[in-house]
């Protein structure tokens, strides 16, 4: 468990690039492997987490390399072609690999068995199991519908219509892939719109979906037993990898930074709009399109912050932003409420008593609810960082140990993190680009 103690900062300068994007590093992986022929990927997000995804891709039979260049190439064995897996799949801490995988091998005709490490155990599949079922998949997963678990995919699978009680990506994402497939055509009803980068991806890959909206929510449809074609993919930035620099360039005084080639899909920018509204200024440069998807620079210097009643309908674009945002809080002059974040309980760690414990013990005054935060912030004087021999627990989460990280960087102490070691599932230069930005 490497600790680390970060301490109050210079200013951000200069021009940084985030990793590629988690979510489409994941299922580039994944659609590529299902496509007759080689797809190659570009800016792939070289985490654990996707890592796992390419172990467990390799291990149902696609071939996957990485060249010197860094650009990935993928020969996959054709929808249907997938072989069982010989040993159990690990998915590290990836709970987008589980349950868009679950989804995946749902539909084909073999049994697989998923494990973790103890934060990606300990959170819920019963949310993907329950449609899976429906479509004819059976499942047998440890107490409370956790990993370790095993898949009995069902062939053929049975297409469903499915709305989702709760909005979250992975699991329109696993009922997407499961209706791959599957003959005849599965749909999705998402009562609140999530990320669509299943959507946009497959669509580019050659399946025909039909995305339209019925009373007010959006309804997808896939026709199964697709032939997907290999592709050339380019990865964006990470618009949640950038946002730790967002947020450090808007608390640290003098700061003037560029983040370049960030994703600002719709479904992803939330965190600007909600930084903005905070007084941040955050300017997008050269807006335009890479591989499908929109994309900016990003300027970001640092602004007087004041609390924000943070409107609940940007959850879902900003999901796994809110520890982060919370830091911004704890820096700015007024109060910021959050609320509508329930989801947040079931991430990596539970997002909000974990941010909730570790702020208070940097000395940020902090109110834990039930579904969000209340956070009172110093008006922009540093923070008093963890007592000597204190140290905030990261919980197996990547997103506290960086967001901790930033509320070092204006804290009087230090903040000291009891383990970096989770950073390197989601943003393994991280440390790196940091040590760059503020030299
Ligand atoms: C993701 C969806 C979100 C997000 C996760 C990545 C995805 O999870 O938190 O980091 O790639 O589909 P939920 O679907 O559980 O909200």
């Amino acid at each position: 468990m490497p600790a680390h103690t970060f301490q109050s900062s210079n200013a951000l300068t200069g021009t940084i690039r985030v990793p590629g994007d988690k979510s489409i590093s994941h299922r580039s992986l994944m659609f590529a492997s299902l496509a007759v022929g080689e797809s190659t990927i570009q800016g792939l997000l070289e985490g654990e987490d996707v890592l796992a995804t390419a172990s467990a891709m390799r291990q149902l039979g696609a071939y996957i390399e990485r060249d010197d260049a860094g650009t990935w190439h993928v020969h996959g064995a054709g929808l249907g072609s997938l072989l069982e897996p010989k040993q159990a799949l690990d998915m590290g801490n990836s709970g987008t690999s589980t349950r868009l995988l679950m989804g995946l091998l749902a539909s084909h005709g073999f049994n697989a068995t998923f494990t973790g490490d103890a934060s990606l155990s300990g959170r819920p599949m019963n949310r993907v199991i329950e449609p899976l079922s429906q479509m004819g998949a059976s499942f047998e997963a440890s107490q409370g519908g956790t990993l370790p678990l095993m898949l009995r995919g069902a062939a053929p699978a049975v297409p469903i219509t499915y709305r989702l009680p709760v909005a979250s990506a992975q699991v329109k994402s696993a009922v997407l892939l499961a209706g791959l497939n599957t003959p005849g055509i599965t749909s999705v009803i998402e009562p609140v719109a999530t990320r669509d980068h299943t959507e946009r991806m497959l669509t580019g890959f050659g399946a025909t979906l039909e995305i339209g909206e019925q009373n007010g929510e959006r309804l997808i449809s896939i026709h199964g037993e697709a032939d997907l074609k290999p592709q050339h993919v380019i990865v964006p930035g990470d618009p949640s990898s950038a946002a730790f620099f967002m947020v450090a360039a808007l608390i640290i005084p003098g700061s003037d930074i560029v983040i370049e080639n960030v994703g600002m899909n719709d479904t992803r920018a939330g965190i600007v709009h909600a930084l903005r509204q905070m007084g941040g200024r955050v300017e997008e440069l050269d807006q335009r399109e890479v591989g499908g998807e929109p994309v900016a620079d990003l300027r970001v210097r640092h602004s007087a912050l004041t609390g924000a009643d943070i409107d609940p309908a940007l959850v879902p674009s900003m999901v796994d932003e809110f520890p982060v945002l919370f830091v911004a809080a704890a820096l700015a002059e007024g109060t910021t409420r959050t609320t509508g974040l329930e989801e947040l309980r079931v991430k990596e760690s539970d997002r909000i008593a974990t941010m909730a414990a570790a702020l208070s013990l940097a000395g940020a005054d902090v109110e834990e609810h039930e579904d969000g935060l209340t956070i009172r912030g110093t008006g922009g004087e540093p923070l008093r960082g963890t007592a000597k021999g204190a140290s905030v627990e990261t919980k197996l989460d990547h997103r506290i140990a960086m967001s901790m990280a930033v509320a070092g960087l204006v804290s009087r102490d230090g903040v000291s993190v009891d383990d970096t070691a989770p950073i390197a599932t989601s943003f393994p230069t991280f440390m790196d680009l940091l040590s760059g930005a503020a030299g």
